[in-house]
């Protein structure tokens, strides 16, 4: 039910597509248990919440929590929400030693009508889902999920700030639980949900600028690999490179691929490219879904909300280090920023490669299109406008 009360069209017809599997939480196995077998204990107190002024990402939980379990044998349990608490996991448990692991990044915010909002969590059901199938893990029903999710941000709804720069974050996590070492499917797995108060990204309130390391030796995703799903095998070994970045005074990477440096995402961002091409034109460029890019909710967004105002060319497709270097030189380069949950929109400033740092004059110009897109999707995401991208909570 979206707060307009209509489906969500756009979503229906985003890339973001299910595929068909069988599994837990799935209609067709009868021993499976659901979104109305939930069951809930309350935590008796609730814990100080923070001031949304001074939230540090992802330090900060609710009361509660989310969990079911599956196994082989028994199928998908009853949902409970628990109180917020330590998992007790097998020492040879699959997730701890072959990263049979999977997560989620979704927020919900309080709209300026205090009600509080999801924004296109079944986008973020789907690519869950998907990282399942690719995991081995079992697969769920995606609407159940998001009923049990839905639930727990009702029960800890007094966490999502009261601020129109801050929101609650929601972390759904799948593991395998598989008490184990043969490296083999797990017959046992848990799916668990926490959510957290997070503040503003940009700290200061306004658009701040990052510098980015490009460096053609390490790359974060190849084709026929998995850098399209959202598994924890991803992300651990880019922080090393994130460390490299920060030692050479830049904030973030821009991952590249292959020998013909194809841009791909900045650090764990979506890129987007707004330029004027050789024609005299204007494009917004961002890479494929190829295989390599995580496909992003925002990244869909923006290209949802760019082919409905029509006004500029909007393509997705491989852009190459040289192309980009050539159009900085000529200065067509207009903006260039990341997009993600976290930040919604991140401009880039400048770019280190080969020893050479780039600027890029994403301030320079306002950053205009950035700037219009971080206004809108708040605008959608904390009420301000009426939209089918939003689910009432509550
Ligand atoms: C590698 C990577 N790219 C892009 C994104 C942006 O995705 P979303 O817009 O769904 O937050 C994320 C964050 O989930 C990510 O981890």
């Amino acid at each position: 039910v979206s707060s307009t009360g209509r489906r969500p069209a756009l979503d229906a017809a985003s890339v973001l597509q299910t595929r068909s599997g069988n599994g837990g939480f799935e209609s067709g196995e009868s021993k499976d248990q659901c979104a109305s077998d939930l069951t809930v204990e309350h935590s008796g107190t609730s814990k100080p919440k923070p001031d949304p002024s001074s939230l540090v990402f992802g330090k900060h939980f609710s009361d509660h929590m989310l969990t079911v379990h599956w196994s082989q044998q028994e199928g998908w349990g009853a949902p409970q929400i628990t109180p917020f608490q330590n998992l007790s996991l097998h020492p040879a448990s699959s997730a701890l030693h072959y990263s049979i692991e999977l997560f989620e990044g979704m927020k919900a915010f309080r709209g300026d009508d205090k009600h509080v909002r999801l924004f296109r969590p079944m986008l973020n059901m789907e690519r869950m889902h998907r990282s399942a199938e690719r995991s081995c893990l079992p697969l769920f029903d995606k609407a159940e999920l998001l009923e049990c999710i839905r639930r727990l941000v009702e029960l800890d709804q007094e966490w999502v700030p009261y601020s129109c720069d801050a929101s609650l974050y929601i972390r759904p996590t799948f593991i395998g639980t598989e008490p184990s070492l043969g490296v083999s499917r797990a017959c046992h797995a848990l799916l668990f949900v926490i959510v957290g108060p997070v503040g503003p990204y940009f700290a200061t309130g306004s658009f701040n600028p990052v510098s980015l390391l490009a460096d053609p030796k390490y790359v974060r995703a190849w084709r026929g690999g998995v850098g399209e799903f959202k598994i924890g095998g991803n992300y651990g070994p880019t922080i090393a490179v994130q460390h490299e970045a920060n030692k050479l005074g830049c904030q973030q990477v821009l991952w590249l691929y292959g020998e013909q440096e194809e841009i791909t995402e900045v650090g764990t961002m979506n890129i987007f490219i707004y330029w004027t091409t050789k024609d005299g034109g204007r494009e917004l460029v961002t890479p494929p879904l190829d295989g390599i890019i995580l496909p992003g909710v925002t990244r869909q967004s923006l290209l949802d909300l760019a082919r409905q105002w029509g006004e500029f060319k909007v393509t997705e497709r491989t852009v190459r280090m040289k192309e980009l270097l050539a159009a900085l030189d000529s200065g067509r380069v207009l903006e260039v920023f990341g997009s993600g949950t976290a930040c919604v929109v991140c401009p880039v400033g400048s770019l280190l490669y080969r020893g050479k740092t780039y600027n890029i004059p994403t301030m320079k110009n306002g950053p205009h299109l950035a700037k219009r897109f971080y206004k809108e999707l708040t605008d959608i995401q904390y009420g301000r406008v009426g939209s089918d991208w939003t689910m009432l909570v509550a």
